[in-house]
């Protein structure tokens, strides 16, 4: 019996000879990778590279099997190779045995144990951030967020031991490499090449990254640093391959992903839940009331993190509706085979999680913001806010906790309130983000952390 030939992978319109699909999505980006869900089926080929295929998986069961299944036979693709710019090898850029090894050494950091130990420090961060934040003042969220972001990781990646001007470079630098990471996935790589200034402060900004990373591994290394952060045990780590400690090159570059891997996104989806809780006063109140019951007037600690149902609805939500990933890539070492379709190896996969989740077929009702859409289900297998197989998100439950600890301890000293009509758009440079997120502080009465029931 001969199987019928399944029917040829439809391209998108709209391509141009040498530019691809880039002119639609330097355009807008989100908008035309979710428009492909409405014109097409399964799977739908448009053009990064001229040359090179890149096939769109928007089937839910073979988004699965392209990083379930076939995980551990991809290479990672072009969205890994433009990071990889920046971050060299890491456990993020890595495929196959090389990528186990790293992801092993790296594990450690991210038990059970060690998050509990972190609690009290990604706390005290997120107090000492909303301290300094007035009644009245308008602020600039998402950029606060990032700032949050950034130092709670630094506290329990290396001791958060950078000095104010440094942080505030590499923040800066890192912002200018993740947009431009962002623009190099979406246009041809002779782009790359050309003399430009957008080039040209890309290369700055990511060997200014590198070496304020460097710098600080080699102080704290020289410093015989061993404060039990990661940084202490990416320095006692052995290569697998050579059984020699890690270069300090090695460890930089895994350093490194962690700062991009972990800040970007947390302050995305840390800036969402913030701009949702002040656009619906329901549900903010909903939140006061399980803090105020869960808490008292305490501060919220690890044994909380699991005790606050209706806040993870929320951020769940938050994962869902502004999930922060619009184009992860993975690429064909050898022919292989996706559902019903064969392809020649080389061929680029992708998936938009921020599409997937806003299918009405899958969710929905998708774009309104509904953190009851959670409560008595499980959560439906197109919800993928970390991921699937072999490189799912090493920092899953980090993030959870350090989401469920900025909230609270965030919405329990102050409020938000948006402009009447203020909406706030999405933009997706290397992750999707609010483009900008301006709102108003309102300090609470007694505002100080113990406040027990402040805001009811
Ligand atoms: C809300 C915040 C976060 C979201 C939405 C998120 C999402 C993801 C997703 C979807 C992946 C899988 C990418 C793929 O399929 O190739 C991933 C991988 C990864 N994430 Fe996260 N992440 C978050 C926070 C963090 C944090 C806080 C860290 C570290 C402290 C982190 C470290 C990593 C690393 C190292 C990988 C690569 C894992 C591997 O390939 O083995 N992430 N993340």
């Amino acid at each position: 019996m001969t199987l019928a030939a399944p029917p040829p992978i439809p391209r998108a319109a709209g391509s141009f000879p040498l530019l691809g699909h880039a002119p639609q999505l330097v355009r807008d980006n989100l908008a035309f990778i979710s428009s492909l869900r409405d014109s097409y089926g399964p799977l739908v080929e448009i053009t990064l590279q001229p040359g090179t295929r890149t096939v769109i998986v928007q089937d839910p069961a073979l988004i699965k099997t392209m990083l379930v299944d076939l995980g551990p036979s991809l290479d990672k693709g072009r969205f890994f190779e433009k990071m990889g710019q920046l971050l060299g090898d890491s456990v993020v850029t890595a495929a196959g045995q090389t990528h186990v090894r790293k992801r092993r050494q790296l594990q450690p950091a991210f038990t059970h144990t060690n998050i509990a130990r972190y609690v009290d420090l990604m706390r005290d961060e997120a107090a000492a951030t909303v301290a300094n934040w007035k009644s009245g003042q308008s602020l600039d969220v998402r950029e606060a967020m990032v700032g949050l972001s950034l130092d709670m990781l630094s506290k329990t990646v290396f001791s958060g031991s950078l000095d104010e001007a440094t942080f505030r470079r590499l923040r800066r630098d890192l912002s200018v490499v993740m947009n431009g990471v962002g623009a190099r996935i979406m246009l041809p790589d002779w782009v790359e090449r050309l003399p430009l200034p957008f080039n040209r402060r890309f290369d700055q900004a990511r060997e200014a990254v590198r070496a304020t990373i460097s710098t600080a591994v080699a102080e704290l290394q020289a410093s015989g640093h061993d404060t039990g952060d990661m940084l202490s045990m990416l320095l006692r780590a052995e290569d697998e391959e050579t059984g020699r400690p890690l270069t300090g090159h090695q460890v930089c570059s895994e350093i490194l992903t962690l700062a991009v891997a972990g800040t970007e996104t947390t302050a995305s989806v840390l800036s969402w839940v913030l701009y949702e809780l002040a656009r619906d006063p329901g549900i903010e109140e909903r939140v006061q009331a399980e803090l105020g019951d869960v808490l008292g007037g305490r501060p919220v600690t690890f044994d909380d993190i699991g005790r606050l149902p209706y806040l993870q609805r929320v951020i769940n939500e938050a994962l869902r509706l502004h999930h922060t990933g619009w184009l992860v890539t993975r690429r064909t070492t050898e022919e292989t085979r996706i559902g019903q379709w064969t392809l020649p190896a080389g061929t680029e996969l992708a998936y938009c999680q921020h599409a997937l989740h806003r299918d009405p077929e899958l969710f929905p009702d998708p774009l309104s913001f509904d953190p009851d859409r959670w409560k008595d289900s499980s959560p439906p297998p197109a919800f993928l806010p970390f991921g699937a197989g072999k490189h799912k998100c090493i920092g899953d439950r980090f993030a959870l906790t350090e989401l469920v600890t900025a909230i609270a301890t965030i919405v329990r000293a102050v409020r938000f309130t948006l402009a009447p009509g203020q909406t706030v758009q999405p933009v997706a440079r290397a992750t999707v983000r609010p483009k900008t997120l301006r709102m108003t502080v309102q300090r609470r009465r007694d505002s100080d952390h113990g406040a027990a029931h402040a805001g009811r």
